[in-house]
């Protein structure tokens, strides 16, 4: 890696990656978005039988420029339940918020989810920001426990029995993990613990939790029971990356002064439905068949995931507005579901979560100057992250190796246990093994959530730590410096 040769190769590959036609960025793409507010007159329902309050979690996990479409959902999400009626104090924040006055934001200050969109960060109360974006701040917000928050605004889900509750969260992640700004990540046990003694607590009647991440249907996946009163669904099934969009070169494009993707796949799917229809009558059920459709590219997951459903489900046939309000200028809208303007057919319209990052730092590279101060700070930050996933993928796999043999170690790495059966049994275990492997080689990191399946199946073939131990440090003679070194950053678990 570093010659021009190994940069060129590695471009060849991100060419081939993307594929994309930027001649499709004309003007008939941008449709005016403002045209898709207003739907067709139908009939409006007065009265609303809500009782108790609407409370909402929403949580960004990630931060850098590269990854600005979380905090811009989390943004835009927090916007279409205030216009439902929701209010500030029963929202909780959660947001790294170092993007609307990133030194990259073409325009300062603000943040957009959509090509066309309007400002979505006004207002947008600042919770929890920073450092204090936390698992433990997120479990405390949830379980209404202000003992429990460090940091932060410390706002919390004070819900009583009768309280509807919203959490939104959207970011990388990977098999049984969620990603956070800092490490360490997100459990998929510790969260469905943390939901099962909300529930004990009798401090909700019933709850809908919508995941945007990569393998996020394995948060839930043989962990959560039906009867908690929680209706889940997520972007992608237990074995299966999501997608940003509105990215570069993408149809429609965001603004040619934006090097970076606006949105998330699923996550525009169900805000942009929301924020058009009347949502006394749009049932949770509705949205989830409409956001599948559009999320998996019309039933040919071509980039597109399949947008799954966890809990309980006959919550869903609840009308939405009992979770995110209800905005009287959508009273007349009725429910357009096939041909909805939202399911046009369009190509390229979306990247994988995790390669997201190589395209920021590709266009970057793209619109600098032949040698320019620019295009060599992109070229440099491109190369270091692919070589941090080559020294990742390359490790995982000589522990692979190491443990199970040449030709059973992928097997056994890359087996999907079946359907409703939990990533791993042993949850401790999984944390050890990521904090043994970090410990010899590095931080997983971002990108390397994707090998958390391995980890866990090393613990689900009984592995013991000191043979993981020994592995790791055969595996990994190099320890990678600066910010990929775990000891610089901390553990992922
Ligand atoms: C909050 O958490 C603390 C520490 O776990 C616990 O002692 C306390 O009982 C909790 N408070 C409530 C209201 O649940
Ligand atoms: C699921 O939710 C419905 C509607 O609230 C409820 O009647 C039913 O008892 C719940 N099912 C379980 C298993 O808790
Ligand atoms: C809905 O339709 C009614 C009857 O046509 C009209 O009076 C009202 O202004 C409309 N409301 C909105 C928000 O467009």
């Amino acid at each position: 890696m570093g010659s021009s040769k190994g940069f060129q190769l590695g471009l060849l590959c991100y060419f081939l990656l993307l594929s994309l036609d930027s001649s499709k960025v004309a003007d008939g793409a941008r449709r005016d978005w403002n045209s898709l507010l207003k739907l067709p007159t139908n009939h409006v329902d007065a009265d609303s039988d809500r009782i108790g309050t609407e409370w909402a979690v929403l949580l960004a996990g990630s931060s850098g420029y590269w990854n600005y479409r979380h905090q811009a959902d989390v943004c835009h999400a927090y916007q279409i339940l205030r216009r439902g009626g929701l209010k500030e104090e029963n929202i909780v924040v959660f947001m790294y918020d170092d993007i609307a006055y990133d030194e990259e934001n073409p325009h300062p200050g603000t943040i957009i989810n959509h090509p066309q969109g309007s400002d979505v960060y006004a207002g947008v109360p600042k919770d929890y920001t920073g450092e204090d974006v936390t698992v433990n701040n997120f479990f405390a917000a949830i379980l209404g426990n202000k003992s429990l928050v460090t940091g932060g605004s410390g706002k919390v889900v004070e819900s009583g029995p009768n309280d509807r509750i919203f959490i939104y969260y959207s970011d990388h992640g990977g098999p049984g993990v969620l990603g956070m700004p800092l490490p360490p990540y997100l459990y998929a046990n510790d969260f469905v613990q943390v939901l099962k003694k909300k529930h004990d607590a009798g401090s909700y009647r019933e709850m809908v939790i919508y995941v945007e991440a990569c393998e996020s249907g394995s948060i839930f996946e043989g962990l959560l029971p039906t009867d908690l009163n929680i209706y889940v669904t997520t972007a992608s099934n237990a074995e299966e990356n999501s997608w940003g969009t509105y990215c570069p070169g993408m149809d429609p494009p965001p603004p040619p002064e934006y090097d970076t993707c606006l949105g998330d796949l699923y996550s525009v799917a169900w805000m942009e439905d929301s924020e058009i229809n009347n949502l006394k009558e749009e049932t949770l059920l509705q949205q989830y068949d409409l956001v599948k459709l559009r999320t998996s590219n019309h039933n040919t997951y071509m980039s597109g995931s399949h947008v799954m459903q966890y809990g309980n489900i006959t919550i869903s046939q609840e009308e939405l507005y009992l979770y995110m309000g209800f905005d009287s200028a959508n009273s007349n809208a009725s429910l357009v579901l096939e041909n909805s303007p939202l399911l046009e057919k369009t190509e390229a319209k979306a990247i994988n979560q995790r390669d997201a990052d190589l395209l920021y730092m590709w266009q970057k590279y793209k619109k600098s100057k032949e040698d320019s101060p620019e295009r060599l700070t992109a070229q440099t930050q491109l190369l270091e992250f692919m070589a941090h996933r080559m020294h990742v993928d390359k490790s995982v796999k000589l522990v692979g190796n190491l443990l199970f043999g040449p030709e059973k170690g992928p097997a056994v790495f890359n087996a999907v246990r079946p359907q409703g059966e939990p990533l791993v049994d042993d949850w401790d275990c999984l944390k050890k093994m990521v904090r043994t492997f970090e410990g010899h080689c590095g931080s997983l990191a971002q990108y390397g959530m994707k090998h958390m399946r391995a980890l866990a199946n090393i613990c689900n073939e009984g592995i013991s730590m000191d043979t993981m131990a020994t592995v790791s440090a055969e595996a990994c003679t190099q320890f990678p410096a600066g910010s990929w070194s775990s000891l610089q950053r901390g553990f992922s678990a």
